[in-house]
C-alpha cells in the first residue's frame, strides 16, 4: 500500500445553523470535518495540531489498530489528550478492513463537532462484491447544539442532572427543511433516474439510534462496520451511533422531476419501555414495534460466510464474561445540589462499576508497569448483584461511586462499542440470558462482524472476539451521555510470545499529562 498523509489543524471557527452563529471547533474549519479516504493495505499519517484552549484527542473509530494501540486515541486510555499548542501524529495500518468508518475527537463532549467519514476503498485492482455504483455519497448523521456543548456536559455532571438534548438533527452538518429560518441550508442530493447509488451511512450523532428512509425508496444493505454483508432489502434503516453502514440505492425513473424527502429520526428507546401492567408476566418491558423492529434489523445482517465457508468465528472459548450494562444514579458529594432522581446525580455502569478516568493514560501505565494507583485488574467478570429481566424491575437504583450495586432506571438500548476489535454477534435475545438454552442457538456460521452492537432493551446480545491485538481497549456505550456517566471500560490484552504479537513501545511525540 501507499501512504496518505492528513493535517488535521483543531482550531475555532464560526459555523451557523439554525440561524444560531456560534465558534465551535472544527478540523481545519470545516464542519463536519475533513474526509479521510484511503485503501485497504494503505499506511494512514494523520498530524493533529491543537490550536484552541482544550485538551484533544482524536479517535479512528472502528480501526482495527493493529499493534498501533498508541494511534488508536481516546483520551487517558491509549494516549494523554494532545494539550494546547502541542501536536500529535497518528500513524497506523489500514489490515483487513474496507467500507465506511469515522473518526471523532474521543474526549468530553468534544465530538459533537470534531468528526468525519473514514473511507476505505478496496486494495487496487479489487472491485466490491456488488456492481460498481455510478456515485458513492457519505452521509453523516450529526447532532446540532446552540449552545456550546462542552458547557452542557459540565452542567449536567455538576448538577446530576441529564444534559439538554441537542437543537437539530444534522445530515451532513446541515438541519431539515422543516427549521423555518434554515430551510434552504439543507443536505440536498442531486440524483440522476435509475442509476445506483453507494451511500456510506454514520451515525456520528451524540445520544441518539437513529431511523433514516428515503421517500418511494429501498436500500439495499451491502456492509456494515467496513465489513462486507449479504445483501439485504430494506426501506428503514436503523443505525446507532458508532455504526457505519454501506447501503445501494437505485433511484427511480423520474419523468416529473420530483423530489423525495430524506428523513431521519431518534429511536427513543428509553422511554415507557417499562411496562409495570406486564411485571408480573414473563417481561417487565413492553415490546414496542419499534424494539421488534430493530431486533429484527439488527438480525438480518449476515457475513458473506456460507455453511460450507463459514466465518472465522472462535470456536472454543477460553474466558467466558458476564456483563450488565445500564443506568443508575450515585449519592452526591456534600454541599452539592443534585438534579437526578430523589436528590442523587445520574450514573452508568458495567458490572455495576462506574468508570472513572485515571490522570495519566491506561496504556503508557501498563506498558510500563507502571499500573500501580492507575487501574486494578479485579473487574468483575460477573455481574456483582444477580441481574434479572423477568421480575418486577429492581427498585434498588443506586451505583455507589465505582462499585458495587446493580440498578436500573429505565430499560433502554446500549450501543455497545468496542475499539481495537471487531466482534462476532453469535447471539441475541429479550429477557434473561439463558446459560444452558441459549448457546445452542448461536449462529457459528455467518455471524455478522461489527464493532458497534445495540444490545436490546431489556434484553442480551452473545459476542466473541479472539485477544490477538495486545494494548488497552475501551468498550462503551456510544451514547456520549452515557460514556460520560460512567458506561465504560477496558480491556487489558497482553502481549503474545511470538514478536509479531508484541505492541512496540510509543512513539516519541506521545503526548505527555
Ligand atoms: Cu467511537 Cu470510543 O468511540
Amino acid at each position: 500500500g501507499t501512504t496518505r498523509h492528513y493535517h488535521f489543524e483543531i482550531q475555532l471557527h464560526n459555523v451557523t445553523r439554525l440561524c444560531h452563529s456560534k465558534r465551535m471547533l472544527t478540523v481545519n474549519g470545516k464542519f463536519p470535518g475533513p474526509r479521510i479516504i484511503a485503501r485497504e493495505g494503505d499506511r494512514v499519517v494523520i498530524k493533529v495540531v491543537n490550536h484552541v484552549s482544550n485538551n484533544v484527542s482524536v479517535h479512528w473509530h472502528g480501526i482495527r489498530q493493529l499493534l498501533s494501540g498508541w494511534a488508536d486515541g481516546p483520551a487517558y486510555v491509549t494516549q494523554c489528550p494532545i494539550q494546547s499548542g502541542q501536536s500529535y501524529v497518528y500513524n497506523f495500518t489500514i489490515v483487513g478492513q474496507r467500507g465506511t468508518l469515522f473518526w471523532h475527537a474521543h474526549i468530553s463532549w468534544l465530538r459533537a463537532t470534531l468528526y468525519g467519514p473514514f473511507i476505505i476503498l478496496p486494495k487496487k485492482n479489487t472491485s466490491y462484491p456488488f456492481a460498481k455504483p455510478f456515485k458513492e455519497v457519505p452521509m453523516i448523521f450529526g447532532e446540532w447544539w446552540n449552545a456550546d456543548t462542552e458547557a452542557v456536559i459540565n452542567q449536567a455532571l455538576q448538577t446530576g442532572a441529564a444534559p439538554n438534548i441537542s437543537d437539530a438533527y444534522i445530515i451532513n452538518g446541515f438541519p431539515g427543511p422543516l427549521y423555518n429560518c434554515s430551510a434552504n441550508q439543507t443536505f440536498k442530493l442531486k440524483v440522476k433516474p435509475g442509476k445506483t447509488y453507494l451511500l456510506r451511512i454514520i451515525n456520528a450523532a451524540l445520544n441518539d439510534d437513529l431511523f433514516f428512509r428515503i421517500a418511494n425508496h429501498t436500500f439495499t444493505v451491502v456492509e456494515a462496520d467496513a465489513v462486507y454483508v449479504k445483501p439485504f432489502e430494506t426501506d428503514l434503516l436503523l443505525i446507532t451511533p458508532g455504526q457505519t453502514t454501506n447501503v445501494l440505492l437505485k433511484t427511480k425513473p423520474n419523468p416529473f422531476n420530483t423530489t423525495f424527502l430524506m428523513a431521519a429520526r431518534p429511536y427513543f428507546t428509553g422511554q415507557g419501555t417499562i411496562d409495570n401492567s406486564t411485571a408480573s408476566n414473563s417481561l417487565p418491558f413492553r415490546q414496542s414495534t419499534e424494539l421488534l423492529f430493530a431486533a429484527n434489523f439488527s438480525n438480518k445482517f449476515r457475513s458473506l460466510a456460507t455453511a460450507q465457508f463459514p466465518a472465522n468465528v472462535p470456536q472454543s472459548i477460553d474466558k467466558h464474561f458476564f456483563f450488565t450494562v445500564g443506568l443508575g444514579s450515585s449519592p452526591c458529594l456534600k454541599n452539592q445540589t443534585c438534579q437526578g432522581p430523589d436528590g442523587t446525580k445520574f450514573a452508568a455502569s458495567v458490572n455495576n462499576v462506574s468508570f472513572t478516568l485515571p490522570t495519566t493514560s491506561l496504556l503508557q501505565a501498563h506498558f510500563f508497569g507502571q499500573s500501580n494507583g492507575v487501574y486494578t485488574t479485579d473487574f468483575p467478570s460477573f455481574p456483582i448483584t444477580p441481574f434479572n429481566y423477568t421480575g418486577t424491575p429492581p427498585k434498588n437504583t443506586t451505583v455507589a461511586n465505582g462499585t458495587k450495586d446493580t440498578s436500573i432506571l429505565g430499560a433502554e438500548s446500549h450501543p455497545l462499542h468496542l475499539h481495537g476489535y471487531n466482534f462476532f454477534i453469535v447471539g441475541q435475545g429479550f429477557g434473561n440470558f439463558d446459560p444452558q438454552k441459549d448457546p445452542p442457538n448461536y449462529n457459528l456460521v455467518d455471524p455478522v462482524e461489527r464493532n458497534t452492537i445495540g444490545v436490546p432493551s431489556g434484553g442480551w446480545v452473545a459476542i466473541r472476539f479472539r485477544a490477538d491485538n495486545p494494548g488497552v481497549w475501551f468498550m462503551h456505550c456510544h451514547f456520549e451521555v452515557h460514556l460520560s456517566w460512567g458506561l465504560k471500560m477496558a480491556w487489558v490484552v497482553l502481549d503474545g510470545n511470538l514478536p509479531n504479537q508484541q505492541l512496540p513501545p510509543p512513539p516519541s511525540d506521545l503526548p505527555k499529562c
